[in-house]
């Protein structure tokens, strides 16, 4: 039987994810902190004649005490503090049969702590990713479901009937037990930040090194959104550059502090490839530049005593689409590979080409490079890297000159392109058999006897010269 639902925290998201529950069909009971923000809730609802099947309480214990059994509370609430407390207060007023959904951007850690927590006390525990932004909970997100498959089977009509449809098919899916929904939707996180940074690095370019004012450079995002960069991203960055600010008439773009903020998603994923022993560089550079972008004071010092210049680059627009084509595999491919190492680290099987076929429509990272992406994982992927599949590989072939040309331009005019930079690096490594460690282990063993294996015989432990 389908439990009866709750949803608790009727904040941009909560209330967007609410209607869109309610628009399906779905009875709901929901519940806020503070009892203004539901009574706004009940009018908003009232007002799109979606209030029939609705029903508010007070708080989040009356809501719990007065819906019928079996629950299914979803929490849409910020992650750390608020969902602790909310998990502990439901878990004295649930009953074994009930669940207890958290729908935020949780750290995965604290999902597989609070699964074992909330299963210990009879309950039934969700970590549930949802993308797509306002628009995307209400009118259909990607999600991203971790638990029992029990716990999956009690929810699934609802999560399939609310999430976005690609080709009919829900964009919704269980990807593994615990803390798996939420890790694959801070991975895609991850993915997200290194995206934008690339697309915002290519645009510093044409900027500031070719004098493009923001439009033009909308005009070719807005361009680029029907070939094979056709995606969510890329539209709304043509949208972005195009707009101008009501007030002065500029273009929006530059009346915005070029400070940055992050919740702590994209720091998550690099924090976890760093613990699995793997780096998403692209990621690690997205998530450095915003960092640096808020010291904005230090830049303002830094470009007088630095004496910082942008120069001229000289670059065609395929270069710029062809560099962010590659650039963006790689960053899928990085993505990837640590969604890979996290699933043998904690056992949690993933299907990545589910995951990227429900990445395809509703969340934020979503492009028809998606469809490409499922379709190689499901094919011929030799050594299980993205880009050795023979559609990647050829791709890239053709689009890492340009990504070379762009990185080199920048490095030249001393345009910032860490995320680019990083990418090309990344895939420069793997097209080498033999790399540069070699140095490194001499140099190990120089300091610290560290010892080496020899290449030609394969004997471990062995020393340099430089100990006889
Ligand atoms: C999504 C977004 C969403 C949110 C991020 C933004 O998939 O819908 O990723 O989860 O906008 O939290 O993260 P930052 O605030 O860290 O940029």
């Amino acid at each position: 039987t389908l439990a009866n639902l709750g949803l608790y925290g009727l904040g941009t998201m909560g209330s967007a994810l609410a209607l869109n529950i309610l628009d399906n069909g779905f009875a709901l009971h929901v519940a806020n902190r503070s009892k203004d923000a539901t009574d706004a809730f009940a009018t908003e609802a009232t007002e799109a004649s979606l209030a029939d099947k609705l029903t508010t309480h007070g708080s989040l214990a009356d809501m719990a005490r007065n819906m019928p059994a079996p629950r299914a509370i979803i929490l849409m609430i910020p992650a750390g503090k608020p969902v602790e407390t909310a998990i502990e207060d439901l878990c004295d007023l649930l009953e074994p049969g009930d669940t207890i959904i958290d729908a935020g951007n949780t750290d995965f850690h604290d999902t597989r702590r609070r699964t074992a927590y909330v299963e210990g006390r009879g309950l039934t525990f969700i970590g549930m990713g949802v993308s797509g932004g306002e628009e995307g909970a209400r009118n259909g997100p990607s999600i991203m479901v971790g638990g029992t498959p029990d716990a999956w089977s009690g929810i699934r009509p609802v999560i399939e009937a609310i999430a976005a449809k690609f080709e009919d098919a829900p964009c919704a899916d269980h990807l593994g037990p615990d803390g798996a929904g939420h890790f694959v939707k801070t991975v895609h996180n991850g993915i997200e930040y290194a995206d934008m940074q690339m697309i915002t690095e290519l645009y510093g370019m044409m900027r500031y090194g070719q004098g493009m004012e923001p439009a033009a450079i909308g005009a070719r995002f807005e361009s680029w959104d029907t070939g094979a960069l056709k995606s969510y991203l890329v539209e709304i960055t043509g949208k972005v550059l195009q707009a101008t600010d009501s007030k002065t008439g500029k273009p929006a773009v530059d009346v915005i502090l070029d400070k940055a903020g992050q919740k702590g998603t994209g720091r998550w994923t690099l924090i976890e490839a760093l613990r699995l022993g793997q780096s998403a560089s692209s990621i690690e550079a997205a998530v450095a530049a915003r960092s640096w972008s808020s010291e904005k004071e230090t830049r303002v010092a830094g470009e007088e005593i630095l004496a910082g210049t942008r120069n001229a680059v000289e670059l065609g627009e395929a270069d710029y689409a062809d560099a962010l084509l590659a650039a963006r595999i790689i960053a899928y491919a990085q993505g990837f590979r640590l969604l890979s190492a996290a699933s043998d680290e904690y056992e949690w099987s993933l299907d990545f080409a589910r995951i990227a076929e429900i990445w395809r429509a509703g969340c934020i990272i979503r492009s028809s490079l998606l469809d490409d992406i499922s379709a190689a994982f499901r094919g011929d992927m030799p050594h299980g890297q993205l880009v050795f599949a023979p559609a990647f590989a050829d791709r890239l072939s053709k689009t890492v000159p340009a990504l070379r040309r762009v990185v080199a331009a920048a490095a030249l005019g001393g345009h910032p392109i860490p995320a680019l930079a990083s990418a090309l690096s990344f895939i420069d490594t793997f097209a080498m058999a033999r790399g540069l460690t070699d140095l490194i282990q001499g140099q190990r063993d120089f300091f610290g006897m560290h010892g080496f294996e020899r290449l030609d015989d394969g004997s471990t432990g062995q020393h340099g010269p430089w100990w006889e």
